[in-house]
């Protein structure tokens, strides 16, 4: 018999080429904070969506910086309130669509960010204040998730905060906006996508209904990142990897992720990695190590992708990822030896580590990380 599961994906989705110019058509009440990081502000990206909402007064907050720190989140809903805001639009990679998030709640509950994360005391209520997500990426999938990620700099530590009032009321996916991504953002954040699929299809918590979503990302990725790696233009690979990203977006959100994202959280915040980078570098190890414990399943999903195995699957998303010159060994992006031990400890205090399919402690994970020093 099939096991228990429940489904819960509430937030509309609107997806298509121009998709974005047609925003001002959700969005309800008049007061608008749009949300993005300065590169998305001084280009006009941000500038030209929120020209389309026509008969809103739109302000914008282009502070975000990668890892958003709870600083952050705070001053951007500092002006919410002050704005009165009805809407907070969140347009941009994970950062600024996480951050758009906790203002939308903030808007309507008092305090600061840390009254509700990170040992904060304080439970949202419903917020009135409406959420839309743009992604400009093809990667995160924070759009279709009730996950936001934040930086505690009080203590250093980069950690998810799950909030059912972090689903949004709309995510508007439009693939033009990803069609000036260039090449290395491309890679890294198409293969975080990977990581979003793969790591919910082998999740002890996995969802029936996502591992359906998950293989079609995984296909849909391994047959359309390289092409929009190498073709900027090719817009049906673009729209084949935002979809992909989005597809993938819907299954973690399901399940949460596993040991490649616990891990990546001291390769961001202590080595500088990029997120996409900083998860796909311990993918293939990790492929590697489920494929020893779930051989079914993962033999399943290597057989639909074309190989022979999940090994055969590890080797040729490890050849994928050096074609597109991304790291493969952590030496690579400035880690010692010396520094495994650390890792192992901050990757094993985030909880997700648990829902890897594998026994994860101090020497399997430390094993790991060595054998892709
Ligand atoms: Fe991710």
């Amino acid at each position: 018999m099939e096991k228990e599961f429940t489904y819960c994906m509430p937030t509309q989705i609107c997806f298509g080429a121009g998709a974005a110019k047609k925003i001002g058509d959700h969005i309800k009440g008049e007061n608008v904070l749009i949300i993005s990081d300065p590169f998305l502000y001084s280009n006009g990206t941000a500038k030209e969506i929120g020209d389309c909402m026509t008969g809103k007064k739109v302000t914008y907050f282009s502070e975000i910086e990668p890892n958003p720190s709870c600083e952050s989140v705070n001053k951007a809903a500092a002006i919410a309130r002050e704005i009165h805001a009805d809407c907070v639009v969140g347009i941009g990679g994970g950062s600024s669509m996480d951050v758009a998030k906790a203002v939308s709640c903030l808007v309507d509950n008092e305090g600061s960010l840390y009254n509700y994360y990170s040992g904060g005391t304080h439970t949202f209520k419903p917020r009135k204040t409406m959420l839309i997500c743009v992604p400009t990426t093809a990667g995160t999938g924070s759009e279709v998730t009730n996950v936001a990620v934040f930086t505690n700099k009080k203590i250093g530590i980069k950690m998810p905060m799950v909030n059912q009032y972090f689903w949004a009321d709309y995510s508007v996916i439009d693939p033009e906006l990803t069609y000036t991504l260039p090449p290395q953002m491309t890679a890294s954040t198409g293969m975080d996508a990977f990581c979003h699929a793969i790591e919910a299809y082998w999740n002890k918590e996995s969802v029936p209904i996502c591992d359906m979503l998950s293989i079609g990302a995984l296909k849909l990725i391994m047959e359309n990142i390289k092409k929009a790696y190498d073709c900027p233009n090719d817009k049906k690979a673009r729209g084949n990897m935002i979809l992909a990203s989005l597809t993938a977006g819907i299954s973690f959100s399901q399940t949460r992720t596993t040991g490649i994202h616990a891990l990546s959280f001291p390769l961001t915040t202590e080595f500088g990695a990029n997120h996409g980078t900083a998860c796909s570098i311990t993918l293939p190890a990790f492929i590697r190590l489920v494929s020893h414990n779930l051989p079914g399943k993962m033999n399943d999903l290597a057989h639909y992708l074309g190989y022979e195995d999940g090994l055969a699957l590890a080797d040729a998303v490890e050849a994928l990822m050096i074609s597109m010159h991304m790291p493969v060994r952590l030496h690579e992006i400035g880690v010692k030896d010396s520094d495994l031990e650390h890792i192992t400890q901050v990757g094993l205090g985030a909880a997700i580590i648990h829902l890897t399919p594998a026994e994860m402690n101090e020497e399997t994970v430390y094993a790991l990380l060595k054998s892709i020093l």
